[in-house]
């Protein structure tokens, strides 16, 4: 399917084009203006995140979907990608605090190949609330932004972890 590993790509060695970065920026703008709620509602779909990876919910001190730290975590991913795709043109100043992302996760033992939990969560809601604004040419886009991001994420997991 996709190639998710931790690889040594760059995040500028996954270039999105100039129609993919506009592709992606609308359609988030769309996603998320307040009349959909979907700043909160995006990633509401949150039970989806267990289904698809029950294991997930290991990482969380709680099970309760609604408890603080599961909403916030929602929140806290929003904001991320929010700050990535005001910076899709040049994401390095971005780096730092990607790279440091990925060694929290990496310490609470969290891999590369699990943040894909949050892609499919991610790709499954825009769809929904999308819908035929959400071609193929636009899920491509949306896939590769995601993968770059985690990439990014990912160069600090690798820096922090020997254990494999
Ligand atoms: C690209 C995907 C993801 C992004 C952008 C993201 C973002 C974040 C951010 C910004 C924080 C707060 C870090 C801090 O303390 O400064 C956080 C914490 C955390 N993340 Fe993620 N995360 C992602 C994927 C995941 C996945 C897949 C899991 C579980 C399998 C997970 C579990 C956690 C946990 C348990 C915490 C600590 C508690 C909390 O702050 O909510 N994250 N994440």
């Amino acid at each position: 399917m996709d190639s998710a590993t931790g690889s040594n790509l760059t995040p500028s060695s996954k270039a999105l084009s100039e129609d993919d970065k506009v592709l992606v920026r609308d359609t988030w703008r769309e996603a998320t203006k307040p009349e959909r709620e979907a700043g909160q509602k995006l990633f509401k779909r949150r039970v989806l995140i267990f289904q698809i990876a029950p294991e997930a919910q290991d990482y969380f001190s709680s099970s309760d979907l609604e408890s603080d730290e599961f909403q916030g975590h929602i929140t806290s991913v929003i904001s991320t990608l929010d700050k990535a795709l005001q910076n899709l043109d040049d994401l390095t100043p971005l780096l730092p605090t990607l790279e440091r992302l990925g060694t929290i996760h990496a310490n609470m033992g969290i891999k590369r190949q699990q943040l894909n939990v949050v892609k499919q969560a991610l790709l499954f809601t825009l769809s929904q609330e999308l819908r035929e604004l959400f071609t193929d040419e636009c899920r491509k886009a949306w896939e590769l932004t995601f993968d770059i991001l985690a990439d990014a994420m990912a160069t600090g997991m690798v820096a922090n972890s020997n254990d494999d």
